[in-house]
């Protein structure tokens, strides 16, 4: 018997109590078998969209900053949580939503580079937003798109990247609530009804959106592995959709980090880490390389708790030492304000480590 939130997070792969190292370091990681030839497990896909369009307004980034992101992060986020809701609920009633406003949010998104260290720290830290399909698909578009930057999408890819990981669970929202709704433990017929998802979704996508396969495409494969061990048709290597490979993995990544009744949630190196050796023959070397380097690392402008109970915003991150950040201190061993904030690398401070996430503070 497996409870419905689990599945929707761990795609009915049961995650063992997961060890935890503190501190770890990616260096040691495993290192996996030999690269693969060509461009690591991708199909040579076109982008098939044409994504020219209009570029919205931009606001004044120059007078108050910090506002300005903040208010761009939650902006975004409720953008594509609201789009997704509004899709799924339009298609439980046999409508099929127009993906232009969409496109223009994901296109107007993909312009603001800073935003995508914001949002991850968003994806990763926020508790403001329900622990549900919805915003489960949306942290999932924001990994996908820093795996996608990582390595070398052009941004029509990413684009469509974005919008393939944004409603690669469509079809569980096609699935009847009084199963996707219960509360407690689900049979083994209930289960197998939800594992009906990608077929669902690929149905539904596939006549919704005929000009844009790939949509249809990710949500069929996206519980398909590169090893032979997914569902629902077991395929292998090239023939499963490359963003489908991608959102497979961050999908493992995002139910990692967020607590579950058997576990607790592990920090994004934990997370990087469980994935690459439980799972290193599941995903292509190239995107499990990106997972390592990309989402390993604690988010810039995220807050972070050390071993001592001080709380400290991630200002800065040394790519040869992702672990071990810059931060600037806002609370003391206490849990109260420093009177004057500080900045302290963790490079230079062996005995100071991160032990997890913390919460922003409130805003005034
Ligand atoms: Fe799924």
């Amino acid at each position: 018997m497996v409870k419905l939130a689990d599945f929707i997070k761990l795609d009915a792969e049961i995650r063992k109590k997961t060890h935890i190292d503190l501190p770890g370091s990616i260096e040691n990681l495993p290192d996996g078998e030999e690269r693969e030839a060509g461009n690591g497990g991708f199909a040579d896909v076109k982008p098939s969209i044409n994504w020219d369009g209009e570029v919205e307004d931009e606001l004044d980034a120059e007078q108050d900053p910090d506002a300005y992101w903040a208010s761009k992060r939650k902006d975004y986020y409720r953008r594509f949580f609201r789009h997704l809701e509004e899709i799924t609920a339009s298609a439980k009633n046999g409508v099929v939503e127009d993906l232009n406003p969409l496109k223009e949010s994901m296109k107007a998104f993909l312009q603001k580079n800073e935003l995508i260290d914001i949002m991850y720290s968003t994806a990763l830290t926020s508790k403001e937003y329900p622990d549900n399909v919805i915003c489960h698909s949306v942290n999932c578009t924001i990994y996908s798109i820093m795996v996608g930057m990582k390595v070398n999408f052009p941004i029509e890819k990413l684009q469509e990247l974005g919008l393939a990981v944004l409603l690669h669970d469509i079809g569980m929202g096609l699935i009847p609530e009084s199963l996707t709704e219960k509360k407690g433990s689900l049979s083994h017929t209930e289960l197998a009804e939800i594992r009906k998802h990608p077929v669902i979704g690929y149905n539904f996508l596939k006549k919704a959106y005929p000009d844009m396969p790939f949509l249809a495409l990710t949500a069929h494969h996206e519980h398909e592995r590169e090893d032979g061990s997914g569902y629902p048709q077991g395929l292998r290597g090239n023939a499963i959709s490359e963003y489908a490979k991608i959102v497979g993995m961050v999908d493992s990544f995002e139910a990692l980090t967020h607590k579950r009744s058997y576990r607790k949630q592990l920090l994004p190196f934990q997370a990087v880490q469980n994935i690459i050796q439980r799972d290193k023959k599941k995903f292509p070397r190239a995107i499990l390389k990106a997972l390592i380097s990309r989402l390993s690392v604690y988010p810039k402008f995220s807050y972070v708790q050390l071993n001592t109970q001080a709380i400290g915003q991630v200002i800065d991150v040394d790519e040869r030492f992702p672990l071990r950040p810059t931060l600037r201190i806002i609370s003391d061993s206490k849990g109260e304000k420093v009177a004057e904030e500080y900045n302290i690398s963790l490079k230079d401070n062996p005995l100071l480590y991160i032990i997890g996430s913390a919460e922003p503070p409130a805003e005034p």
